[in-house]
C-alpha cells in the first residue's frame, strides 16, 4: 500500500513538472530544458502509466507533441530548388548532352565546377550591406523558418563583412551538418549526423543548439545585387576570400573524362573526410550559362548531383507482399530479415513491378543483395541462386489488388508499349488507394499538413476519422483527445495546421486531388488555364467538360494522356463528389498571374521548325522569361507564330495566316530578344 502511495506521488510529481515545462516551451517561448530531455521525462511518465494501471492515463491529456509552427516563417528571395540526380557515367553523359541540345552548343566543352554534396541541413544567409540580416532554413523552398539565432551561434558564418567589394544584398546557400567526430557522442540520440544537425538546428532555444556544435559550408548563390559574379567558381572564392566557409575539394571540370576522375577521387576520399557526402554537384560554371539554362519546376537545368554508388548488404526474404500506391499501382515488396545498411536498418526492399521480379527470378526464401542510395527505398540487386533451396518455388504475381479487384496493365500512348506496372483501377472505391490518395492530399507539396503525417493517416484511416479528403476539416476531436499521445498542445497545433491548410492556391489544390499524370508542374499549367475555382468546377458539369478539355489541348505540357485522365476523373461519380464536397470546406486562392512585364509579356506565342542558334526548349524558357506563354497548337487564341527557318510545318503557317495572326521570321525573334 505504501508502495503504491510513493509511486503515486513520484508520478505526480513527474506530471507537475511536466506542466512546467510545457508552460515554458509553449506558452512562454522559453523552454528549460532540451527537447531530448523533454522526451525523456514525457517517456517516464508513459512508462510508469504503463506499468501502473492505476494510475490512469492522466498525461495524455497534457503531452504536446513539439509544435512545428515555433519558428516564424519567411519567403526565400529566390525558391530554394532541388537537384536531379546522376547515378553513373551515362547519366553524366547525358546531362552534358541536354546541356548542349538547350544550349545548341556542338565543339565547344561547357566548363563544370565540382564540389562535393554535403549531407547536411541547407539553409540560406541573407546580408544586407555586408550585415547578416535572415537565416532560413529550406521549408518547403519557397518560404523557409527563421531561424536565424541557431544559425548565429556558429561562429564561423560571418555576421558582418567590411570589404568594399561586398555587394549590397547577397543571399547564401550553405549546407549546415555536424563533422562525424562531434557526432560520436550524440550517436545514441540520433540515427546520423544529419538528424542531430537537423535536431539542434530546430530548437528553440538557441542556447540548446549551441550545445551541439555545427558546422556549415558555402556552396551556393540566391539574390545578389549588384551581379558582380561571373562564374560559380569565383563567387566561391571570393566568399572565402571574406571569410565563409567553402569546401576545398571544389574543383574545375571539362568533359566527362574529368567528371569521372573527380567522382573516383573524392569517392576514394570519402571515408577520410570528417563530415557526411553522398555524391558530387556538378554545376556549370558560368553564370549566364546558369541563367540561360534556368530551371524546370522543381530542379535547376544546369546542376547535377552525380551520386556515389550505394551502400549494399546481404539478407534474406521473409515474404513477398503487394502494397498499393495512390494511382492504384500494385508494387511488390521483399520483407527482408533485417539488416544495417551504411547505418540504417533496412527490413523491406522493392522490388519493383511484376517484369522485374521475373527477370530476375526472385522468389521467397531467397538469399539476395540489396543496395540503398540516399532516401529512396531500398532496392534488390541480385539474387544468389547458390543459396536458393532446392524446394524453392517460383514468385506468382496476384492478379487482384488487396481490395479484390482485378488489376490492369495500361498502354501508355506516349510510349506505345504496355506498362509493366498493373493497376487497381477503383479509385475511391478500393480502400488502399483512398489512404494513399488521403497521405498525398496532406503531403507537403500539396495541403502540407503539419502533424497530418503518413502514420496519423493510417491511425486516423483505422479508427475511421477520416475516410475521405473533407472529412480532414471536420475530424472529431473528442474521440482524438482519448487517443494515446494526443494531448491538449498537439490538438490544438493539429487543428492549427488543418485550419490554415484550408487556405489553398489553385495549383496546389489540382495538385491535390490527384488526378493521374498531372503532377506540380501539369497542376501549374491548369491552374494558369482557369485561374479561378469557379471556372475549374466546370469541369464538374458533364456538358460543359468536352469544350473545356477541347481547349486544354491547346496548352503546351498537356497531351491526350492528361486530358483522358481528367476526363476519367471527373466522370467518375465518387471522385466528383469527393472533390466537390472537398471544395466546399476550403477557401481557394485565384492563380496568381505574374505580371512578368517583358517583350511578350501576355503573349501566345507558338514555334514551328528549328532555330539555328536557340534549341526549342530554350526558346520557349526565353519566351517565358519575357511574360509570354508558349502554346502547342494553333487557335484563334494565338498571338505570334514564330517560324524557324529549319523545316518549318506549312500547315501550321497556312492555318496561322487563315486566323490573321501574326507570324514572325527567326531572325525577327532574334531581333525582338536583342532590342
Ligand atoms: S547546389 C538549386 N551544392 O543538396 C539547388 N547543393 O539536393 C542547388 N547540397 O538542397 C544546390 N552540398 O542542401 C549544391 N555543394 C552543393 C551542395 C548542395 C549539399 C544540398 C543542398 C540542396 C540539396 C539538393
Amino acid at each position: 500500500m505504501e508502495n503504491k502511495q510513493k509511486i503515486k506521488s513520484v508520478y505526480k510529481k513527474k506530471l507537475k513538472e511536466l506542466k512546467k515545462h510545457n508552460e515554458y516551451y509553449y506558452d512562454n517561448d522559453n523552454p528549460k530544458i532540451s527537447d531530448a530531455q523533454y522526451d525523456d521525462l514525457k517517456k517516464e511518465i508513459l512508462n510508469y502509466e504503463n506499468k501502473y494501471d492505476f494510475l490512469g492515463k492522466t498525461s495524455s491529456k497534457i503531452v504536446g507533441t513539439t509544435p512545428s509552427n515555433k519558428f516564424k516563417k519567411i519567403r526565400h528571395l529566390i525558391p530554394m530548388l532541388s537537384l536531379s540526380n546522376a547515378f553513373e557515367e551515362s547519366d553524366m553523359r547525358d546531362f552534358i548532352k541536354k546541356l548542349k541540345n538547350f544550349l545548341t552548343f556542338q565543339n565547344e566543352t561547357i566548363e563544370l565546377c565540382s564540389e562535393p554534396k554535403i549531407d547536411g541541413i541547407s539553409a540560406t544567409l541573407i546580408y544586407e550591406k555586408g550585415k547578416l540580416v535572415k537565416g532560413l532554413s529550406r521549408g518547403d523552398g519557397v518560404t523557409g523558418e527563421d531561424i536565424l539565432e541557431n544559425l548565429k551561434t556558429i561562429k564561423k558564418i560571418p555576421r558582418k563583412i567590411e570589404s568594399k567589394n561586398f555587394p549590397d544584398l547577397l543571399e547564401i546557400r550553405c549546407e549546415v551538418y555536424i563533422s562525424k567526430k562531434d557526432f560520436l557522442p550524440l550517436k545514441e540520440k540520433f540515427a546520423n549526423p544529419r538528424n542531430a544537425a537537423g535536431g539542434s538546428l530546430r530548437q528553440k532555444n538557441s542556447n540548446e543548439t549551441a550545445k551541439i556544435p555545427l558546422k556549415y559550408f558555402a556552396y551556393g548563390l540566391g539574390k545578389v545585387e549588384p551581379k558582380i559574379f561571373s562564374k560559380q567558381s569565383e563567387f566561391l572564392q571570393k566568399i572565402s576570400d571574406w571569410g565563409f566557409v567553402t569546401n576545398p575539394e571544389f574543383k574545375l571540370v571539362n568533359g566527362i573524362e574529368e567528371i569521372e576522375n573527380q567522382h573516383k577521387k573524392i569517392d576514394n576520399l570519402r571515408s577520410s573526410l570528417d563530415y557526411d557526402i553522398d555524391g558530387l554537384v556538378f554545376k556549370v560554371n558560368d553564370l549566364l550559362l546558369q541563367k540561360r539554362l534556368g530551371n524546370t519546376s522543381n530542379s535547376p537545368r544546369w546542376a547535377i548531383a552525380y551520386k556515389f554508388s550505394s551502400e549494399k548488404a546481404i539478407t534474406k526474404i521473409k515474404d513477398i507482399i503487394i502494397q498499393v500506391g495512390r494511382t492504384g499501382a500494385i508494387t511488390p515488396v521483399a520483407k527482408v530479415d533485417p539488416v544495417n545498411v551504411g547505418g540504417v536498418i533496412v527490413s523491406n526492399a522493392t522490388l519493383h513491378n511484376e517484369e522485374e521480379i521475373q527477370r530476375k527470378d526472385i522468389r521467397i526464401g531467397d538469399t539476395i543483395q540489396i543496395q540503398r542510395a540516399g532516401d529512396v527505398i531500398p532496392q534488390v540487386v541480385s539474387v544468389d541462386l547458390s543459396k536458393r533451396r532446392n524446394d524453392s518455388k517460383k514468385f506468382l504475381f496476384p492478379s487482384k489488388c488487396l481490395c479484390g479487384s482485378t488489376t490492369k496493365k495500361e498502354f501508355s500512348k506516349s510510349t506505345k508499349k504496355q506498362d509493366a506496372v498493373r493497376r487497381c483501377v477503383k479509385g475511391y472505391n478500393c480502400n488502399y488507394i483512398a489512404k494513399e490518395k488521403l497521405k498525398h492530399l496532406v503531403s507537403k507539396e500539396a495541403f502540407n499538413i503539419e502533424g497530418l503525417g503518413k502514420k496519423v493517416v493510417d491511425q486516423f484511416w483505422k479508427l475511421k476519422l477520416i475516410q475521405e479528403p473533407s472529412d480532414i476539416f471536420e475530424l472529431n476531436y473528442k474521440k482524438i483527445e482519448n487517443l494515446e499521445g494526443w494531448g491538449n498542445l498537439s490538438i490544438k497545433n493539429l487543428k492549427k495546421a488543418i485550419s490554415s491548410s484550408k487556405n489553398i492556391s489553385l495549383e496546389k489544390f489540382i495538385f491535390s486531388i490527384g488526378i493521374r499524370h498531372i503532377g506540380q508542374e501539369n497542376a501549374k499549367i491548369l491552374a494558369a488555364f482557369f485561374l479561378t475555382i469557379e471556372e475549374f468546377s466546370k469541369l464538374f458539369d458533364s456538358k460543359k467538360r468536352g469544350k473545356i478539355l477541347k481547349n486544354l489541348a491547346d496548352l503546351n505540357g498537356i497531351g491526350e494522356t492528361q486530358i483522358e485522365a481528367i476526363e476519367n476523373f471527373f466522370s467518375n461519380e465518387k471522385n466528383l463528389r469527393i472533390t466537390k464536397n472537398l471544395v466546399n470546406k476550403l477557401s481557394i486562392r485565384n492563380f496568381l498571374i505574374k505580371n512578368i512585364g517583358g517583350k511578350f509579356s501576355n503573349k501566345k506565342i507558338m514555334f514551328t521548325g528549328g532555330f539555328q542558334n536557340m534549341s526549342r526548349s530554350e526558346a520557349k524558357s526565353v519566351a517565358e522569361n519575357n511574360g509570354g506563354k508558349v502554346l502547342g497548337s494553333i487557335s484563334k487564341k494565338l498571338d505570334i507564330l514564330v517560324v524557324g527557318d529549319s523545316k518549318p510545318t506549312k500547315k501550321k503557317i497556312d492555318k496561322a495566316r487563315e486566323l490573321n495572326i501574326k507570324i514572325i521570321s527567326e531572325k525577327e525573334w532574334n531581333k525582338i530578344l536583342n532590342s
